[in-house]
């Protein structure tokens, strides 16, 4: 491997994947180190639902021609609750839609493009370390194979999720965490069944929240709230199919069951670390912040942070420093709104328990007036609309 580049990218999810193919798009090299194999980051089963910002980068950098074949366009979403599903229209409210496309698969059309284009790209690096990130000359250490490696830079960026190393570079008494764990998660699956619904379905239910959600017209992806450690063994296909019957339960509807051919449990949290910024390592994506899923947003936030880093180097290297210098600000602004929709989202559509008798029951009382708020009020309805379809970039 080249033992220099101008921008080191840690990490192959989205927001590495992207920022690398923003940057070649502004002549800027870098080169992405990924512990994992690249087979196991095309097959990791993650979010589905892109804004507008997202897709235009896709079709920025030049890899939008999958998504455009096989994506599914979305110009509303359903509310469901007590019994009853309520339409909320995206494109009537705000002009926009969103496209439900595999987070898996935008990392398929993304390493395709990249590897396609000759940038390097390194799969199952191990030992990654990184040093003199307070100095204009940081450097990436790591073991490829078995040998040791370093890579030169003028910028570290931090794209490597919640669990990596990049964020535990910054010194502890520099950085904040604002962090919030919720008492449940979600079971995820995908089954091998037609979708029930032509559009996701959200549903309050006082057994739980549940979400009906797709990956194309043969392959349905739903959603249970669930406890934080669902043990996955007490869930048959059996239970799991009645239970999502149950809370989403509407008039005139009927849930279409079939093979169940993946599940797992993950775990709620709002996290956010501020500064995004340490001397000449950048953060963006999950390494940075998290949101709960309810609002469909870790994906295309993760996307909006590149976006900004990469306008931002290319303006370092054109002569410009202060967007670079104002990232970390810029970012956290539009961080923080995405963090309030999710956690918004997230404390409608679930069922609280715990805080006793009294505090639940006022509690459900507040949801369902709030749920019945923004199904029929149209300011209300657009509020959720436009953050749904994503805000503005700046
Ligand atoms: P990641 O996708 O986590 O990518 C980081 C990459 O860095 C990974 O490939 C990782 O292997 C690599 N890496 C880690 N450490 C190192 C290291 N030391 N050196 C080199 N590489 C390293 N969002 C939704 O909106 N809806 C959902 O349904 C949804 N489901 C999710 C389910 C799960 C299990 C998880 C974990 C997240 C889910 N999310 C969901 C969130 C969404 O998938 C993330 O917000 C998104 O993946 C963020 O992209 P990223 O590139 O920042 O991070
Ligand atoms: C999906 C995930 C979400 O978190 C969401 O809000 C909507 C859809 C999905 O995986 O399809």
């Amino acid at each position: 491997m080249q033992p220099r580049t101008q921008v080191a990218i840690i990490g192959a999810g989205p927001a590495g994947l992207m920022l690398g193919a923003l940057l070649a798009h502004r002549g800027i090299d870098s080169v992405i180190l990924e512990t994992k194999s690249r087979d196991y980051i095309e097959h990791r089963i993650r979010a589905g639902v892109l804004e507008q910002g997202t897709i235009d980068a896709m079709d920025e950098v030049g890899a939008g021609a999958r998504m455009h074949a096989h994506g599914l366009v979305h110009d509303g979403a359903l509310l469901r609750f007590a019994g009853r599903s309520h339409r909320i229209d995206f494109r009537a409210l705000t002009g926009k839609a969103v496209m439900v496309y595999s987070q898996h698969e935008l990392v398929r059309d993304l390493v395709a493009h990249r590897l396609a284009g000759g940038a390097p790209l390194a799969f199952e690096v191990d030992d990654v370390a990184l040093t003199g990130i307070e100095t204009a000359r940081p450097e990436v250490r790591f073991r490829s194979a078995g040998q040791p490696g370093s890579l030169a830079c003028d910028f570290i960026a931090g794209c490597d999720g919640f669990h990596g190393v990049a964020r535990a570079a910054i010194p502890a008494d520099r950085l904040r965490v604002f962090e919030r764990e919720y008492p449940f998660g979600w079971l995820g699956i995908l089954a091998d069944v037609a979708p029930s619904s032509d559009e996701l379905v959200y549903a309050y239910h006082d057994r739980g929240f549940a979400l009906l959600s797709m990956r194309s017209p043969s392959v349905s992806r739903l959603y249970l709230q669930c406890a934080p450690d669902e043990d996955l063994a007490q869930w048959s296909d059996d239970r799991i199919w009645s239970e999502l019957a149950v809370r989403l339960a509407a008039d005139g509807f009927t849930l279409a069951t079939g093979p169940i051919t993946q599940r797992s449990v993950t775990p709620m949290r709002s996290f956010v670390a501020e500064p995004m910024r340490h001397g000449r390592l950048v953060l963006a994506g999950d390494a940075a912040h998290i949101v709960p899923p309810t609002g469909a947003k870790g994906l295309n936030l993760a996307i909006a942070d590149v976006r900004l880093l990469a306008d931002a180097i290319a303006a370092h290297y054109a002569g410009d420093p202060a967007p670079l210098d104002s990232y970390s600000e810029t970012c956290l602004r539009r961080v923080w709104k995405v963090e309030r929709f999710s956690w918004w989202m997230t404390q409608l559509l679930h069922r609280f328990e715990g805080e006793g008798r009294a505090a639940d029951e006022f509690r459900s009382r507040i949801q369902r007036a709030e749920l019945d708020y923004v199904t029929s009020s149209p300011a209300a309805a657009t509020a959720l609309a436009e953050n749904y379809v994503g805000l503005p970039l700046r």
